[in-house]
């Protein structure tokens, strides 16, 4: 009895000095690689090959910690090589090795800054020589008007051997990935030059796999515990979100009970003042996997250290792990960008993942754009080289006649069948969670009542306040739904844009499309004085404050006053206890990345939200398109929950007719997805992406994955043929997992099986083809 009571206590003293081990990193040495210099003191490096260059002085040097992984900068810049041009090198690892994660610090030279990002493919060799992808989406070291946002930011860079400086930021960006550690890796080989797109590496580091010699418990580390600029209202006080990622370092193939996390542990952040409020909660943690969970803090001030804690379901620390830098909840934001750019997309952003873009205005009148173009660009292409060869040109003229210009449109912008309610009900039965109107586009032609111009749709048109009425009826009869809007920051044809104008945003009248010695009217202009300080910000502060719009959705970029906007943006918000965002086409300080008809085919651990029309050229309504050429239930739902997997968010826009009526055709489109996500959405709303990967490149037929904290989801893309489903990566599934169909009517229960050796998984499937466009089963985790 006696001994046996010692024998418990020993056991508490040693877990609760039981500090996990930290996360491993170990860097790469690519020294012998380097081949290029990127930056000096005096613009004589060439990064890009034609005499641009980064200036040395704003590079941090030395070894350089971000997201809690050390990299290799150089001691000095601009005296040696700095950083390899990735060229199909092949880079062996000192001997073979079990990757848990892989990490990089890299930049992009494609030419003149575009394209904004592209895809460079590194390769992992196994023991065996199978072979693995990893795709680095390699963002473009500097981009105009939109800006790219990397973790090193310069002010500007040389050009032309640094007799030029070029201002836009430049920047270095970052990215870990996880790697499959069912085998050791033994090299890596780097990805080829295509289309003069090169992707710099200057750093590299691997996180490698634990591997005792017997494994009969789990591997745990702290991946990271980050003190967010997030807050949730707990007992009306605000609550920090830390979000902290715990890892089981253990190599995949070591899945076992025995190895995994697999009943509900308690995790949570304490010491210099910091207290849990409320801690987060795993319930599975699996080798080779990552679990981020959201603590609930208060007392966090700057500069302390905080620990984190796991403690298994009879309250007993199975790890502690110490030295977390706290930050504070920003409590009022200043106009200064490196305190703007802690700001992040909030959570509920983060959960909603789908949401409907609007785009209403002028152009809805024509609805009229030559193949592969956007409708709303009507004013633009009208105007841009005139003439016979051009289709909207010779639209134009056959259909309205050489007297008619642009801003005759008013008068059929009647928005006459215009009912708010009924668009809400429509995008609420579509599944979405949120949407973003068009307020005004580049046409300079505003939807809502600003005092800035005239030239709106309550002076002028329908003489209504169209954002009123969406956003004010959708906060009276739909207060689950979030609100955005989208605002062009530059205007083509304002006369008080000139002063700014660049590219197709020029500013200034529009040459008459049929005589180009006649000017055409810029119609409801007000007197003012400068267009950032007089109608740029002011319009962007009106939708945010007057309209209580919580996402300022910016278009184009350029010239702006997105400081001063996006301090009084989040302080007014926070006055209010609301969360808002801000997309990274306002000019500075993003909350998230906008690819547009685009998407990326990796795991984007930063925040980012893929936007596209139903129509597959357009976000304003083109009459030319036919009704089959809409992207359909199943391409919308392909698109969700390709995007979703990957951490996106899916913006899927729709068109309405200058009357504001939404054409069936996009109704009925709507209306399919909504009825899907009804009975899907577990798998869809509130998930995080996997760890360990978007889908499976062995698998047939198509899968993507995601995860919530009691279940893991695979959602199929089509049909499998002989009702067997078959995949290759060895998922988080352990014995006692229930395993259902997400159905119309209900769950049905399907049996799995997993072969032990190679992890492979077959779900056995009857009466798929009573379902429509996407199967999503839901594993429920038996938490022990
Ligand atoms: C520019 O800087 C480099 C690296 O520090 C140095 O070698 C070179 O002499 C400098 N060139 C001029 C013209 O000052
Ligand atoms: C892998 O390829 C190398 C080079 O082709 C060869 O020498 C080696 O035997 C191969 N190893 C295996 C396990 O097939
Ligand atoms: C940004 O780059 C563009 C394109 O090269 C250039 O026209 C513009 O002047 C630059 N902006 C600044 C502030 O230097
Ligand atoms: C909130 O307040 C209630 C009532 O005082 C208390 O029971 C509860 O524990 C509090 N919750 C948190 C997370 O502090
Ligand atoms: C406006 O509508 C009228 C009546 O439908 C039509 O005759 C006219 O062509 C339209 N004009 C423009 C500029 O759209
Ligand atoms: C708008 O639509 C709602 C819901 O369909 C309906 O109840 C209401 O009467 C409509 N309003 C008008 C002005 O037609
Ligand atoms: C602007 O429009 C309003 C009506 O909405 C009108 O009262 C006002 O006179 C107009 N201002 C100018 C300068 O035209
Ligand atoms: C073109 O516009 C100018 C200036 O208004 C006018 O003098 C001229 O007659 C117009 N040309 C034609 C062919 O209408
Ligand atoms: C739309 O359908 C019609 C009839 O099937 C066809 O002639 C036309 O080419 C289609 N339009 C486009 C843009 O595909
Ligand atoms: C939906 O669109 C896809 C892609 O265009 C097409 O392959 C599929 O047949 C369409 N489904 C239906 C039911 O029309």
């Amino acid at each position: 009895m006696n001994v046996l009571v010692v024998w418990t206590t020993l056991i508490a003293i040693f877990k609760f000095s039981s500090a996990l081990p930290s996360y491993p990193v170990v860097g790469l040495d690519l020294h012998l690689l380097f081949d290029n210099t990127a930056a000096s003191p005096n613009g004589s490096a060439d990064f890009d090959g034609k005499g641009a260059s980064f200036d040395s002085g704003f590079l941090p040097t030395g070894p350089w910690v971000y997201d809690n992984i050390e990299y290799a900068l150089p001691s000095e810049w601009g005296t040696s090589n700095d950083n390899v041009i990735a060229d199909g090198q092949i880079l062996y690892l000192d001997e073979p090795t079990f990757l848990h994660e892989l990490h990089f610090l890299f930049a992009g030279d494609a030419d003149s800054g575009s394209p904004v990002f592209f895809g460079s493919v590194f390769t992992l060799t196994f023991t065996d020589n199978s072979t693995q992808d990893v795709e680095l989406i390699t963002w473009n070291w500097w981009k105009w008007p939109v800006i790219n946002n990397g973790v090193i930011h310069t002010p500007y860079h040389y050009e032309s051997g640094g007799a030029l400086k070029n201002e836009n930021m430049t920047d270095i960006f970052q990215w870990s990935t996880a790697t499959p550690s069912e085998l050791a890796v033994t090299s890596i080989t780097f990805p080829s030059i295509a289309d003069d797109n090169r992707a710099h590496i200057f750093a590299m580091a691997i996180s490698p796999s634990v591997t005792p010699a017997e494994a009969s418990e789990p591997a745990l580390a702290i991946r990271r515990a980050r003190f967010t600029t997030l807050w949730e209202a707990v007992n009306g006080t605000r609550a920090q979100v830390v979000e902290v990622t715990v890892a089981n370092m253990l190599p995949t193939r070591l899945l076992s009970a025995e190895t995994s996390l697999l009943s509900k542990h308690v995790v949570s952040v304490s010491g210099s003042g910091v207290e849990t409020l409320v801690p987060g909660i795993v319930n599975r943690l699996v080798p080779g996997d990552q679990v981020t969970v959201e603590v609930l803090v208060s007392g966090s001030r700057a500069d302390g250290s905080a620990a984190v804690t796991i403690e298994d379901p009879n309250g007993d620390i199975v790890g502690t792990s110490s030295g977390w830098l706290t930050i504070p909840l920003v409590e009022y934001w200043t106009p200064d960008a490196d305190i703007l750019r802690t700001h992040e997309t909030p959570s509920w952003w983060n959960r909603a993942k789908f949401g409907i873009f609007i785009h209403w205005g002028l152009y809805s009148v024509p609805a009229f754009a030559p193949p592969s173009s956007y409708a709303e660009w009507y004013d633009w292409y009208l105007h841009k080289d005139p003439g016979p060869s051009n289709p909207t040109w010779v639209y134009h003229l056959d259909k309205y006649g050489e007297d008619i210009v642009y801003d005759d449109f008013m008068v059929n912008f009647t928005a006459s069948k215009f009912n708010a309610s009924e668009w809400l009900d429509l995008i609420d039965d579509a599944g979405a969670k949120y949407f973003v109107l068009v307020t005004k586009h580049h046409d300079g032609f505003a939807l809502w009542d600003t005092s800035t111009t005239n030239r709106t749709s309550v002076a002028l048109g329908p003489k209504r306040d169209l954002v009123r009425e969406l956003l004010e009826t959708s906060k009276a009869e739909k207060p689950h739904l979030h609100r955005g809007t989208y605002l062009s920051l530059p205007e083509w044809f304002n006369p008080d844009y000139a002063k700014y104008g660049f590219d197709m945003w020029p500013g200034g009248l529009a040459h008459n499309a049929f005589n180009s010695s006649e000017l055409e009217p810029y119609t409801g202009r007000l007197e003012i004085n400068d267009y950032l300080v007089d109608l740029q910000l002011p319009q962007m502060l009106e939708l945010v404050t007057t309209y209580e719009s919580e996402i300022m959705w910016c278009d184009i970029g350029g010239p702006n006053k997105a400081l001063e906007f996006a301090s009084e943006f989040y302080n007014n918000a926070l006055a209010n206890d609301r969360q808002v965002t801000m997309n990274n086409r306002c000019g500075a300080v993003p909350d998230f990345e906008t690819p547009e008809y685009s998407t990326f085919s990796a795991i984007q651990p930063r925040a980012w939200e893929s936007s596209e029309g139903m129509d597959p050229f357009s976000y304003g309504l083109n009459l030319q398109t036919n009704d089959s050429q809409y992207k359909n239930a199943t391409t919308i739902i392909h698109s969700l929950v390709d995007i979703i997997s990957k951490n996106g968010n899916y913006l899927l826009d729709i068109g309405p007719t200058a009357e504001g009526e939404i054409i069936p055709i996009m109704q009925t489109n709507l209306l399919d997805t909504g009825r899907w996500l009804k009975y899907s959405g577990r798998c869809v709303y509130d998930t995080k992406f996997w760890f360990q990967g978007s889908q499976d490149t062995g698998s047939s037929p198509d899968v993507r994955f995601l995860t919530t904290p009691g279940t893991f989801c695979i959602v199929v893309l089509s049909q499998p043929e002989d009702g067997k489903i078959v995949i290759e990566k060895r998922l988080p599934l352990l014995p006692g997992d229930e395993m259902v169909l997400l159905g119309p009517d209900s769950d049905i229960a399907v049996a799995w099986s997993m072969d032990g050796a190679s992890g492979q998984l077959t779900i056995d499937v009857v009466n798929m083809e009573i379902f429509e466009y996407a199967w999503a089963f839901e594993v429920r985790y038996k938490v022990e």
